[in-house]
């Protein structure tokens, strides 16, 4: 390896948690806000709570000012340096006074205060704020925020900040603004604007007849956008009240919009700021997966308001308690909007696609990890997928009764503090007192997938059944051996015939355990993990079980789940054929499944639409000693294209059934048509019908059926493909969410010339390297198209590296999140991995790198 890395900073560890020596009461800061240089002004008054010096987080800022009580503070009785203000001497009660110099224009890694567009934006989780002024800069410092902002009015007329506006006012062509936030709060929440939006107002009633102002602040002309963000608001507000008696606490709810952000969306106390990829939809730019995120990420943050900015985190470690419970309850929410087992199989989907891999490779850690060198590499999807998997379990072993009292004691005992995985834990057992449920802690602690596998007996003398269930979970780095998991297991027996004959909850925490069910009449047939009721793989399903279960099962999550299972089970081995140098072929009984499938779709449309899409090539890799990517794709593709020649007929008519939709109706039923459609679609030009495509693109019904054809026609090179995209972009050009799609259709495309293509997209006139949406629909996308980012070449490899490295200079949390998709480097057959391996090094021998990117890069090596 090369030798010239980075002395990386110390990594921070759990174990060293120690209580803050200093609490801050009030905070005043007064924000003269200029481009190249903004002053910060920040009156701290402060107590000692114990013994020690007063040092305060502070990151590349200009100290022009400092007195305690007043007095000026001489250069000997304080200490600066990059990771900011030491003081000293302090007495146990004091304020602090300081005046520091920032500039916002030159903030590329948009954390802290940074510009776009058309103005001024805050991003403070995690460590953002340090980056404004000298703080303890650490979720478990609570304090109450007063702000006063000024800035030029012509440019920036609306200011926002969180909580109640006090006054404004406007004096020598700048405007001000004084706003107060009542409830305590981590710097994390802080949140400023000063930009040049428009709100699209409402108002909502909370269940005690308080009236709530909401603004969603957008730029001008992205008014008509808001609607659905609105609507899914108010609804989110009245969820919240309906299911956990959780209303919310201030008069005014505010929504920014900005469209240069990190990740999708920040809770901010009473100012939520979002990437505007979750606040703009329309039928003509959004797809109705756009809707459905839109309405998740608004219901997410609103939620954040009791999970996570009421009761917020006393540690970074401590994130997956505010993230995962914040994750399920959005889940429960989406759920109760559409289709739950539908919601269910999508969420599962994300978390094997992405959780799963994860925790198989170098870059495995627990939902509650021991340490990190970098806060922001922790935003995962462990932490808030399998977070909120592990929160489901306390649901389904509690029941949902037990469930709402133990979170009813959550908020009630941590209302206004910052709280730890124990606490939560604390709060659930105390509902359940006849059950002892400490060993869900495990889950926080201990990383890596369980694998299941089980044996059944059935004794027809004394009718009884036994099902025998053993766990294992491989290694994973710094955890060489791992205890027993505490699971729900949610078992259905059913007869020959598919009918139920039980249902139960088996709660399952040993190595190995037998379960014994009596009154069994006849030999059953046991669906076991219902509804996935704990993240683990079930290993040693047959073939025939599959099968019965895929068409049998009354529960439809697994009913799903059996048809993914034996489709894959199918395809290695078509993919096993190939790789000895046999010709293609359709394993009959998949055929028979998917037939079986589409003949219920009348019945239920979205869960079919989900049904009929087979295992990804990277689900497929997951289940490969030695992936071989090309082998995969290649069954992948020919499997698409026998069933959709050999079923063409009922595509078709279902294409044309499902087509009777109103293309401007947003309703569930309407988008679970279009999903059908489209599958439909996918399944007919699989088998050559690029026509159809062709003139679903040239219909332009809305964005949904306009993308999903280009999304065909991007697969297939020739002059329908360059027309079809020369059309979009130039419809598109100057509207941005619309032409992240434009570079995402291209990365994801199925196309022989993929590679080159993205390559030359990375020198279009609209790449922009500082747009992360804009670098994630190129090259985020580009990096899960699993055959094309693998090409032998070791190209897609090396572009991906140096997307890295030329990031990394910008904006590191988005550069480090890239290299994920180098971590299950180790999978792969010799000659990638040692191109893979290269790439890394190659990113780890750069002098100067990021502790982001220093952190994933020599992690997934490790
Ligand atoms: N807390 C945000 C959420 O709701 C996550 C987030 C927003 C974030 N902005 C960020 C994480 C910037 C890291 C960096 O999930
Ligand atoms: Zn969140």
């Amino acid at each position: 390896m090369a030798d010239a890395v980075t002395a990386p900073r110390q990594p921070v560890h759990l174990a060293d948690y120690r209580a803050p020596a200093f609490a801050v009461d009030q905070v005043e800061l007064e924000f003269d806000l200029h481009p190249q240089a903004t002053q910060v002004r920040a009156r701290l008054h402060m107590h000692r709570r114990s013994a020690g010096q007063l040092h305060l987080d502070g990151r590349k800022l200009k100290l022009l000012e400092i007195r305690l009580d007043g007095e000026e503070l001489g250069d000997n009785s304080y200490h600066v340096d990059e990771a900011g203000l030491t003081i000293y001497e302090v007495p146990d009660r004091f304020t602090l006074e300081t005046l520091v110099e920032i500039c916002p224009a030159e903030n590329t890694e948009l954390s802290g205060l940074y510009m776009s567009g058309s103005g001024f934006f805050t991003q403070c989780e995690p460590e953002g704020f340090r980056k404004i002024t000298f703080f303890p800069d650490r979720p478990d410092v609570m304090a109450r925020y007063r702000v006063r902002m000024t800035a030029d009015a012509q440019k920036y007329p609306v200011l926002l900040s969180n909580g109640n506006k006090l006054a404004e006012g406007t004096e020598n062509a700048r405007n001000w603004a004084e706003w107060e936030d009542p409830h305590p709060k981590p710097s994390y929440l802080f949140a400023l604007v000063a930009a040049d939006l428009v709100a699209v107002r409402d108002e909502f009633v909370t269940m005690s007849g308080r009236r709530v102002e909401l603004g969603i602040w957008v730029e001008r002309g992205d008014e008509t956008r808001c609607g659905h963000a609105m609507e899914s608001l108010k609804t989110a507000m009245r969820w919240d009240e309906d299911t956990f008696g959780l209303e919310y606490d201030l008069d005014v709810f505010n929504i920014a919009a900005v469209a240069d952000f990190n990740a999708g969306a920040m809770e901010n106390k009473g100012l939520n700021i979002f990437n505007t990829a979750y606040v703009l939809a329309s039928p003509e730019t959004a797809t109705d997966t756009d809707f459905q995120n839109v309405e998740r990420v608004i219901a997410h943050e609103y939620f954040h308001n009791w999970t996570g900015d009421r009761v917020t985190c006393r540690d970074w470690f401590q994130l997956s308690l505010k993230e995962g419970l914040t994750v399920f309850r959005d889940q429960e929410f989406m759920a109760d909007q559409f289709s739950a087992a539908v919601k269910r199989i999508a969420d599962v989907r994300l978390l094997r696609a992405t959780q799963f891999r994860d925790d198989a490779g170098p870059l495995a850690h627990p939902v509650r990890p021991a340490s990190y060198l970098e806060i922001n590499n922790f935003y995962t999807t462990t932490i808030y997928e399998k977070g909120a998997e592990v929160v489901r379990m306390y649901r389904t072993l509690m029941g949902r009764e037990a469930f709402r009292r133990g979170m009813d004691n959550y908020i009630r005992d941590n209302d206004n503090s910052a709280a730890t995985v124990e606490d939560f834990f604390a709060a659930m057992q105390a509902a359940v007192p006849e059950h002892n449920i400490w060993q869900i802690l495990r889950w926080y602690d201990q990383a890596g997938t369980p694998e299941i596998t089980f044996e059944e007996t059935y004794n027809p003398t004394n009718r009884s059944f036994m099902l025998t269930l053993r766990q294992h979970t491989n290694p994973t780095p710094g955890q060489e051996s791992k205890l027993p998991f505490l699971m729900p297991v949610t078992v259905g027996l059913l007869d020959e015939n598919g009918n139920e004959m039980l249902e139960e909850t088996l709660v399952f925490h040993q190595a190995e355990q037998n379960f014994v069910f009596s009154h069994i009449d006849k030999p059953p047939v046991a669906s076991l993990f219902r509804n996935f009721s704990a993240p683990v793989k079930l290993k040693g399903q047959s073939r025939e079980r599959l099968a019965f279960l895929a068409a049998k099962d009354t529960d439809l999550f697994n009913r799903w789940d059996a048809l993914q299972q034996y489709a894959s089970a199918a395809l290695l081995e078509a993919v096993a054929a190939h790789q000895a140098g046999r010709i293609f072929q359709l394993d009959a009984g998949l055929q028979d499944a998917i037939a079986a499938t589409l003949r219920q779709a009348p019945r239920d449309q979205a869960f079919t639409a989900e049904a009929l899409i087979l295992p990804s090539e990277s689900l497929l890799a997951d289940d490969m000693a030695v992936v071989d990517p090309d082998a995969i794709h290649a069954v992948r593709e020919a499997a698409r294209a026998t069933l959709g020649a050999a079923l063409r007929d009922r595509f078709n008519s279902m294409y044309w059934e499902c087509a009777k939709v109103n293309p401007a109706d947003h309703s569930g039923p309407a988008m679970a048509a279009r999903a059908l459609k489209n599958a439909a679609l996918a399944y007919l030009c699989a088998a050559g019908d690029v026509p159809r495509a062709w003139e679903q693109f040239n219909q332009g019904a809305n964005m949904t059926d306009t993308l999903a054809a280009l999304t065909q026609l991007a697969d297939k090179p020739g002059e329908k493909r360059e027309a079809a995209l020369a059309a979009f972009y130039d419809e598109w050009k100057d509207t941005p969410l619309v032409l992240d799609k434009w570079f995402s259709v291209q990365a994801r495309a199925n196309a022989p010339d993929t590679l080159a293509r993205v390559r030359a997209l990375t020198q279009h006139e609209a790449f922009d390297l500082r747009n992360p949406n804009r670098v994630r629909a190129l090259i985020g996308a580009f990096s899960t198209n699993q055959a094309k980012f693998h090409d032998a070449s070791g190209d897609g490899y090396r572009l991906l590296a140096d997307m890295v490295l030329r990031l990394d200079e910008t904006n590191p949390q988005v550069a480090a999140r890239l290299i994920a998709a180098l971590g299950p480097w180790r999978r792969f057959a010799p000659a990638r991995q040692a191109l893979m391996r290269t790439e890394l090094e190659r990113i780890l021998a750069r002098g100067k790198l990021s502790p982001n990117t220093y952190e994933m890069a020599s992690k997934a090596l490790a």
